[in-house]
């Protein structure tokens, strides 16, 4: 059984990657006290004594507007540290792959971005998300760099728990009708990334490459479910998963609110930053669900007892 360590195994992802992959690999979970992105010597000493054939980082300083008033610390953690981690997994000859986000790009394209699109970040967020992709490729080329958008499960609370906990409570709720991305839940990327994974039971077996091939891919690769979605759009979909469910909740509509009107969002927030899925699927042969399908799937497996 192949040993795969997943750092983050604390946050939404990570967390989920280590649920998911328990019994077909060996996972070993570092949450955020077990291993600090912020100490390069201990993740050198903690990792450079363990054996183990891949590494995933789903750890990050995800808070967006926090990036902005520090800095230093969103480049030590999501700009330094990936490459560490890079050069950790080099050593022994372990596959690293790294998580980033479509706050890479700018948000001024109107159709969904490439894995060729240059990355022009506009946050501090955004910057040292793309340093770390910079970093963990130079530091090793055989990284595999995955960009997800709008990420969603069952084990941290996002988007779509706070819009549902609203609409629950409130009959007037609105939401950011201005911005599109792609919802992309935990478990379905959980099993399009253990394509990559070396060992794993793989659902796809690759467009005439063979796992072989994917097992090794590197480079930057965008991972999210299909489709895509304005928050509103996102909000009353899930909306409407709960009213089909049976659950009582106030709000019929979700309203529309405008990315200007946010005036306690510190940092800038891309517009679009839809990630298009025609590598993935060129290189698997598969397509990732729709973003509707993955958040019937959220509702009716975990929100909906929550919210009942
Ligand atoms: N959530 C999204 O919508 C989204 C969108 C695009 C890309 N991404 C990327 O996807 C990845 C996973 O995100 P997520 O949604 O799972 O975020 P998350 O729930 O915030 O998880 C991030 C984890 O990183 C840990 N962490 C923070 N600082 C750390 C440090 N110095 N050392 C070690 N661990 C540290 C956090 O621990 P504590 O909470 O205990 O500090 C948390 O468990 C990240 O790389 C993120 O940039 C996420």
């Amino acid at each position: 059984m192949k040993r795969i360590v997943i750092v983050g195994a604390g946050g939404r992802l990570g967390a989920a990657l280590a649920r998911e992959y328990a019994g077909e690999f060996d996972v070993v979970g570092f949450n955020h006290a077990q291993l600090d992105l912020g100490a390069p010597d201990q993740m050198r000493a903690k990792l450079g004594e363990l054996e183990f054939d891949a590494l995933i980082n789903t750890a990050a300083q995800t808070n967006v507007d926090r990036c902005e008033t520090h800095q230093e610390e969103a480049f030590t953690i999501n700009g330094a540290a990936p490459g560490v981690l890079a050069e950790i997994c080099g050593r022994k000859k372990a596959r690293f792959i790294h998580v980033s986000t479509d706050y890479v790009f700018d948000g001024e394209k109107r159709e969904p971005y490439t894995e060729e699109d240059e990355a022009r970040p506009i946050s501090v967020y955004g910057e040292s998300k793309r340093e770390g992709e910079r970093r963990a490729l130079e530091a090793n080329e055989h990284s595999l760099i995955v960009r997800v958008s709008w990420v969603f499960g069952p084990d941290r609370p996002s988007f779509i728990d706070w819009a549902l906990n609203q609409a629950r409570e409130r009959e007037e709720v609105s939401a950011i009708a201005d911005k599109w991305a792609t919802p992309t839940y935990t478990l379905d990327l959980a099993g399009m990334l253990k394509t990559f994974l070396p060992g794993g039971r793989s659902n796809a077996e690759g467009n005439g490459l063979g796992a072989g091939r994917l097992h090794g891919a590197c480079g930057i690769l965008h991972l999210v479910n299909s489709g895509e979605c304005s928050w509103q759009e996102y909000a009353q979909s899930a909306l409407d998963c709960c009213r089909a469910e049976g659950v009582p909740m106030k709000a019929r509509i979700i309203g529309a609110s405008s990315l200007a009107e946010m005036k306690s969002f510190i940092a800038k927030r891309p517009g679009y930053s839809v990630l298009s899925s025609a590598k993935y699927e060129r290189l698997t042969g598969r397509t990732p669900r729709p973003w509707r399908e993955v958040v019937a799937d959220f509702v009716r497996d975990y929100a909906r007892e929550r919210l009942l």
